[in-house]
């Protein structure tokens, strides 16, 4: 994220009001399957928070590409189920 426009890009914060963020790119051009990506992410999510009652980000390990900013793992530790 582009520490021009958001505030402490590399902190995840709930209350951050990203309603205007371009990862889904912009224009005529932007992503034909961002409603299905939403969709996808909310089901995974909404799955997730019935089964686990917390964990923690472990290890994050970037992947290079010069367009969106993928990773390649993202450790998921101390699940602590419900
Ligand atoms: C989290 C998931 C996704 C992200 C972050 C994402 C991101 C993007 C971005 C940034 C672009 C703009 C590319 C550009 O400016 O040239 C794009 C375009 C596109 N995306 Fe996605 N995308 C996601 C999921 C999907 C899915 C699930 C589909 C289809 C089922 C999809 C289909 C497309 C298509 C067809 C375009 C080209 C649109 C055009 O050039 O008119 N995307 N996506």
């Amino acid at each position: 994220m582009d520490p021009r426009k958001f505030y402490n890009p590399e902190v995840f914060d709930i209350t951050r009001n990203a309603v205007d963020h371009i990862g889904f790119g912009y224009g005529i051009h932007a992503c034909a399957g961002q409603d299905l990506a939403k969709l996808e992410i909310h089901g995974l999510l909404t799955a997730w928070a019935t089964q686990v009652e917390s964990y923690r980000i472990g290890a994050v390990v970037p992947r290079l590409n010069n367009f969106t900013r993928p990773y390649e793992s993202i450790e998921i530790a101390d699940i602590k189920r419900v």
